[in-house]
């Protein structure tokens, strides 16, 4: 996206949030360049299974993984960002291509030379593209089957609406016959969950409060960051963990020449978390176009990486 696109919709979800008190901003704009580097932080904590949970299960599947997939596949990454994972499941597929999709260009361009090092052989076609919408493929990989990746249970960021849309949009990029490998992060003990979203260090609240410093920098903000505080709460009518940013006590910013209060203890929500059953997870990939085929967990079932097909439809009996 151009800056300037993004200075826009930024501004217009922040006036939607202070001016329509709606008091909830969406969870993409906590990923600038410094949220991006925080988020990387984030992965590394101990308190955040995660991402090394899931990528030991790469690691340590890839022959069950080649078996189910086969070789020659043309691998379709979703919002690839930095394409840690990546590595693990193309050293185990022998695929013939991979296009990573992310809607930051330079981001992409940087990833995907540091991959082709790895791969000189690989045919790489980075597109730069919003993958919440269907995309355009490029013509090299027209006639390869498709195997999508999509890791990091980026899908429990969104409402199941989103998510099902998503991958209705994945299903048309792939086409029939597709196959999908997908993580999902599994419902948990609770107290697992919470400390996994506010960690010991605080880096998990400085990820959220880099939102705020985010307003001031781009927006002609001047709100008092340090007024607000990073809350992890566990709701368990939607099983997700959800974000918020807490008002400490009464204050009064400014954003763009406009003034804004908020009373102590109001909230800003900016981001969910959803956890899921095996079952949730195959339902939710069933409605939005996929058969799943295959699933693979740790032994304590935090993470699991389902693997589905893009089946033509049939008449319901
Ligand atoms: C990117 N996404 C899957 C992370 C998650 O676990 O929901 C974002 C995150 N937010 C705070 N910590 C991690």
């Amino acid at each position: 996206m151009t800056t300037t696109l993004v200075d826009h919709t930024f501004r217009k979800d922040v006036r939607r949030c202070f001016e329509n008190q709606t008091y909830a901003i969406p969870a993409r704009w906590l990923y600038d360049r410094r949220g991006s580097e925080l988020f990387e932080e984030i992965t590394a904590l101990p308190e955040y299974y995660p991402t090394r949970t899931e990528t030991a299960l790469l690691r340590a599947n890839g022959p069950a993984f080649a078996a189910s997939t086969g070789a020659n596949r043309a691998v379709i990454e979703f919002g690839s960002g930095s394409s840690t994972k990546t590595p693990h499941l193309l050293k185990a597929i022998d695929p013939a291509a991979y296009v990573p999709i992310d809607i930051s260009g330079e981001f992409l361009e940087h990833s995907a030379s540091l991959l082709q090092e790895q791969f000189p052989d690989l045919p790489i076609y980075p597109v730069e593209a919003d993958f919440m919408k269907r995309v355009a493929l490029p013509e090299s990989v027209a006639d390869m089957p498709k195997l999508g990746f999509f890791p990091g249970s980026t899908i429990g960021n969104m409402i199941a609406r989103t998510s099902v849309n998503l991958l209705s949009f994945m299903r048309e990029t792939l086409g029939e016959g597709a196959q999908l490998l997908i993580g999902f992060d599994r419902i948990k003990d609770q107290q697992l969950l919470i400390d996994a979203y506010d960690d010991s260090a605080g880096v998990t609240a400085q990820f959220s409060l880099n939102l705020l410093h985010r307003i001031n920098r781009e927006l002609d903000g001047d709100i008092p960051c340090e007024t607000f505080r990073h809350r992890a709460v566990w709701n368990d009518l939607h099983a997700r963990i959800e974000i918020y940013l807490e008002a400490q006590d009464d204050v009064k910013f400014s954003i763009d020449g406009t003034v804004h209060e908020m009373g102590k203890g109001q909230k800003i929500h900016i981001e969910n978390s959803h956890k899921y059953g095996l079952r949730d997870a195959r339902l939710m990939l069933r409605a939005g176009g996929w058969t799943p085929s295959h699933d693979w967990s740790d032994e304590q079932d935090y993470f699991t990486l389902i693997l589905a097909e893009a089946r033509p439809y049939k008449h319901a009996p």
